[in-house]
Order: structure tokens, then C-alpha cells, then sequence
């Protein structure tokens, strides 16, 4: 994935082991959201709490623009978003789309399969070659960890946000988890600190997983990471680098007192080895049901950032049951887009207007 070597990442996700990939994506890093001509949203690590509730406090208003009969402003009238997802994704996508045309924004869709990356053509020669239309942003879902920031990096006009890269970060999916988080504590006069979150599953491969983790240890939260030494190796509590983050093995021991249970689809499409004996055993030992969770977390409440595979990660009759909050988060999935949009496009406007006044 550089210029000089066509369709190669400087970060694989191939041959090394996931946690040294994870260090070379931490290295590669020069500070999430890059203050250079314009912003862009790569991913949670970095950000300060003042920024998350920035991106929060913005998804509250679009909250309501969503609720009315006309659900559009005029906020981002003459700007265009463009979306290059190298992935499959129906959330995401379809969200951001929706989130962009509410701004009345121009929207354009580019997926890997209906464009030149079929013919050979690179990451970064797409992507040069979308903003020479101008456009304002560029949303960029990618199997390599790091793709969006190693884009970034080329681009001078168009802002970036990261709608997923490899196992590495899922920023809009811990903000608008996050934001369902703050609806439902809210309404008990809870805010969204000090709480006792779990991460269940294939924490391994879960990009989902490592952005809310960075998000809750900026709130002060605690964390438990719950699955098999395979999928949750002890040593990823020491990559966060905070004594916040606990590792557990046992499924029940690790949902015991928990506010929040986030379970994590088990992801076969990133795993290049068997992690589980087969997916009964790990549904067996790991599938989060309302059986353990009426007795060992009677209060708390469930996210799944979909898509769900119902009766391995996930009992159905938690999916559905009323400790749920997994279709608020796919609503609030538009508001938290807009609000990204809105902030980064009124930045590269606000950076516009200071270049014209010099
Ligand atoms: N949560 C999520 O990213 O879903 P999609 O892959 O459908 O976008």
C-alpha cells in the first residue's frame, strides 16, 4: 500500500501475530486526529475526554433531526462525502450515507468491487484520485490496519474518517455506542463514568472492541476482557497500558457486577488460524445468556455492534430481550455520523476561511 509497491501495506495482516501488527499500527501513529490543514477521525486512542463528549454533546442534536417529519438541515449544502468502503458493511455505509444526505451534503458511494481497485489500482491511487474531485471527506472502511491514516497522511484537502481498518479501529461505532450509553444512564441520572464495562468474545480481532476500550479508559471506566486465552490473551491488558483493563477467562466470573456487556461477533473472515476447537464448544463456555445475566449482572445492559451471529456470541432471546440497547445503537448510528461530518467539514471550511485571510 505504498506508491512505490502497488497493493502492499506498509502494516500486514498477514505473517506476524496480531499484537506486534498492533504495535506497528501504535507506532505509526502521530496522534489520532492529525491538526495539520485539515482533521480527520482515525481512531478513539488520543482522544481526550473533552473530545468525546465534543463528538457526544454534537450526536445529541442530530438525535433530534432524526425524529422529525423532514429529516434534513442545510448544515453541509454544497459539500460532498465520499464513501470508499473496501469491506462489506451494511451499518456503516448505509449509515453514513443517510447521516451525509440529512446534512444535504453530496454523497457518492465507491466500493471495491464495482471500481479500478478490480483492475489492480492501489489504496493510494484511489484515494489521490478521489480528491481531485475535491471532495470535503473521504469515509474509508479497509481490511489492512492503518489504511485510513496511511491515506490521511497523502491527502492535503479532503478530511478522512476511519469506518474501520483491519483489527485495528472502528471510531464512529464506540461514539455511537457511546451515545446510547449516555441515553440509557442518563435516564437513571447515571452519566457514563465509572462504569463497569466487559468486552466478550473475539476481542483478538475486533477493531469495535479497541476503540470503545480507549473511549471508557478516557472516562475513567473499568474494563474487563472476557473470552479464551486465544481470542483475549492475557498480554492485551498491557497494551492499553492502564491497570483499568482486566483479563478474564471465565465467562461467568467476568460478567459478575457489570453495567454494560458488549458481546463481539466472532470474526472467521480476520482469523488465519483456528482460535476455537469449533464454534459449539465456544458457544458452549462463552454465549452470553439471559440465564448468567439475570444472576450475575441483573442490571446491566447489552450492546452487539451486529452483524450478529445469534446463538455463538449471543443468545437470541438476549438480542431481542429487554436488557438490549443493540437497535438504539443502530439508530444512533446516523446522529453520531452527522456530528463526525458536521465537525470535520466545518473544519475544512473554518481552514479555508483562514487561508483566503491571509
Ligand atoms: N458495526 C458495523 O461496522 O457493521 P457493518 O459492518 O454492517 O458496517
Amino acid at each position: 500500500m505504498s506508491s512505490h509497491s502497488p497493493g502492499k501495506s506498509p502494516i500486514k495482516t498477514d505473517g506476524p501475530r496480531f499484537f506486534v501488527r498492533y504495535l506497528l499500527v501504535k507506532l505509526s501513529s502521530v496522534g489520532l486526529t492529525d491538526r495539520s490543514m485539515v482533521d480527520h477521525l482515525l481512531g478513539i486512542e488520543g482522544l481526550s475526554k473533552t473530545d468525546i463528549y465534543r463528538y457526544l454533546d454534537a450526536a445529541h442534536s442530530f438525535v433530534e433531526v432524526s425524529e422529525r417529519d423532514i429529516k434534513k438541515v442545510p448544515t453541509l449544502r454544497g459539500k460532498t462525502i465520499v464513501h470508499v468502503f473496501f469491506e462489506p458493511s451494511t451499518r456503516t455505509l448505509a449509515s453514513f450515507d443517510i447521516a451525509g444526505k440529512r446534512l444535504s451534503a453530496d454523497t457518492i458511494n465507491v466500493s471495491a468491487g464495482s471500481s479500478s481497485v478490480k483492475k489492480g489500482e492501489t489504496l493510494l491511487d484511489t484515494v489521490r484520485t478521489l480528491e481531485s474531485m475535491n471532495p470535503d471527506v473521504l469515509v474509508i472502511r479497509h481490511s489492512e490496519s492503518g489504511a485510513a491514516r496511511f491515506a490521511s497522511q497523502y491527502l492535503s484537502r479532503s478530511s478522512v474518517v476511519n469506518a474501520g481498518d483491519g483489527s485495528h479501529e472502528h471510531p464512529t461505532q464506540a461514539l455511537l455506542d457511546l451515545l446510547t450509553l449516555r441515553q440509557h444512564f442518563s435516564a437513571l441520572k447515571r452519566g457514563i463514568e465509572g462504569l463497569k464495562i466487559g468486552f466478550v468474545g473475539d476481542v483478538r480481532h475486533s477493531r469495535v472492541a479497541r476503540s470503545n476500550i480507549w473511549a471508557h479508559l478516557a472516562l475513567g471506566n473499568e474494563v474487563r476482557l472476557i473470552g479464551p486465552s486465544t481470542l483475549v490473551p492475557r498480554e492485551f491488558a498491557a497494551v492499553f497500558g492502564s491497570s483499568s483493563v482486566k483479563v478474564e477467562h471465565d465467562l461467568a466470573t467476568g460478567l459478575r457486577g457489570l453495567d454494560v456487556v458488549v458481546c463481539l461477533r466472532m470474526q472467521l473472515e480476520r482469523q488465519d488460524e483456528h482460535f476455537v476447537p469449533n464454534l459449539d464448544e465456544y458457544s458452549k463456555e462463552y454465549c452470553v445468556s439471559e440465564r448468567l445475566l439475570k444472576q450475575l449482572a441483573p442490571s446491566s445492559v447489552v450492546l452487539h455492534p451486529g452483524p450478529m451471529n445469534r446463538g455463538t456470541e449471543i443468545a437470541g432471546e438476549v438480542a431481542d430481550g429487554h436488557r438490549s440497547l443493540i437497535r438504539r445503537q443502530v439508530n444512533n448510528g446516523v446522529a453520531v455520523r452527522m456530528a463526525v461530518l458536521y465537525l470535520l467539514a466545518r473544519t475544512v471550511e473554518s481552514h479555508e476561511v483562514g487561508v483566503k485571510g491571509e
